[in-house]
């Protein structure tokens, strides 16, 4: 990645860090926000929303995504230059390995940047999260 304008990672920290406190996480206690940037520099927000059963529970990462496609439809491969993952956790907090699943899918370029409550924090690639992951280049 182009290395990011200090006032475009602000802002999308910030917006990950706002949309955080919307989370609904009645169950875990654990709010998460995420913000992806776009190539175009359009900024697109979600949060975690738990569920009873648990295991339908939405993170953060798939939210913001899902808002994206919502908004934009299919993006091409390097449309996604940054996730932002803020947690309120002392230490950043990486991708579940769903979330990952998913960046692979619709953000395989991008960088993500996990961000704690005390400002620690740490990025990795996409393909550093999940290597040789599954694609929709293996199905028939
Ligand atoms: N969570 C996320 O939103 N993103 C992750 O990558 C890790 C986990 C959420 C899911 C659940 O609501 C809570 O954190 C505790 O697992």
């Amino acid at each position: 990645m182009q290395p990011m304008e200090a006032e475009a990672l602000n802002e999308a920290i910030a917006k990950a860090r706002a949309v955080m406190l919307r989370a609904h996480a009645p169950h875990s206690g654990f709010r998460v926000g995420a913000a992806v940037v776009l190539s175009d520099g359009a900024v697109f927000a979600g949060c975690n929303v738990e569920s009873a059963s648990y295991g339908l529970t939405l993170c953060a990462e798939r939210s913001a995504l899902s808002a994206v496609i919502a908004a934009r439809g299919s993006l091409a491969a390097d449309a996604v230059r940054l996730v932002v993952v803020a947690t309120e956790a002392d230490g950043p907090t990486p991708p579940c390995g769903a979330c990952r699943q998913w960046l692979v899918e619709f953000a395989p370029n991008a960088e993500v940047l996990a961000v704690a409550r005390d400002g620690r924090s740490a990025s990795w690639s996409v393909a550093e999260l999940l290597p040789d992951a599954f694609t929709g280049d293996q199905l028939p």
